[in-house]
């Protein structure tokens, strides 16, 4: 989107994403930002591993991209001294983790708490951490998903503000699942961030706060689960049940 055009708009909130891989959540992210109507816009991707596919699409959408490798840093501190000082220059309100494989100390967490989002391929607080697709299989649950949350200074534990869910296969392996799972979070993560961008939701005392007023706009519906009414959705169930 030109410059003229994104401040003809006024008030969209300025992205920056991590990440450390692929990008494809980062690719979902800038997609959605191309919508002239969406409150947001990504201005700078940073990757903290050289030679990994995500800053590409960044430059290719006209994007700053930059690669802080946290290999060229003493300790972490330093590396976040690096991440909050490009986060800064661009003028950052909103920073997504997407697939964004590094922990981050305390003080650059409480330095963006509540404007800090991360995305994790399970039903939080189930299976926190790596090689998750493997671990629910292990496990036998029949129903995975994702979860957007806030960051908090734990691994995977800020408040949740949106999860997606998806059947478990008897026949699945970690990729089928993670390829089920990753069109989901296609789905989930420009949607939370279109929430937190307008202001919808917004961490208060350590969860993720819905704004009632929003639901009845049209086009902005907001799942709060207090209005939801058993009519309004129809239950997953792993595997489907017979027909009566
Ligand atoms: C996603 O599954 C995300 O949930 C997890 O890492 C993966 C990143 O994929 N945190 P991509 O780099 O966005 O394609």
């Amino acid at each position: 989107m030109s410059s003229a055009l994104s401040s003809a708009m006024g008030k969209r909130k300025r992205v920056g994403v991590l990440i450390s891989g692929r990008g494809s959540n980062l690719q979902a992210l800038i997609e959605a930002a191309q919508a002239p109507d969406y409150p947001a816009e990504i201005v700078l991707v940073i990757s903290n591993r050289p030679k990994v596919a995500g800053p590409q699409f960044a430059q290719a959408a006209g994007i700053e991209a930059l690669t802080i490798d946290h290999k060229g840093f003493a300790d972490r501190e330093s590396f976040e001294q690096a991440l909050q000082a490009a986060l800064t220059k661009a003028q950052v309100d909103i920073v997504c983790n997407a697939g964004f494989m590094r922990l981050l100390t305390a003080p650059f967490v409480t330095a963006w708490q509540g404007r800090l989002l991360n995305i994790h391929p399970s039903l939080l607080p189930a299976f926190k951490g790596l090689h998750v697709h493997e671990r629910v299989l292990q496990a036998g649950v029949k129903v995975s998903g994702c979860t957007v949350h806030f960051v908090s200074p734990e691994m995977d534990s800020g408040a949740i503000i949106a999860q997606a869910a998806v059947p478990v296969a008897e026949t699945d392996t970690p990729e089928s699942l993670a390829a089920r799972v990753l069109r989901a979070e296609h789905r989930l993560y420009p949607q939370v961030l279109k929430w937190v961008a307008n202001g919808s939701v917004t961490l208060q005392s350590g969860r993720a706060v819905f704004k009632p007023a929003l639901s009845a706009e049209p086009g902005g519906a907001v799942p709060l689960a207090e209005t939801v009414a058993d009519q309004d959705f129809e239950p997953l169930y792993s595997p489907p049940l017979e027909r009566p």
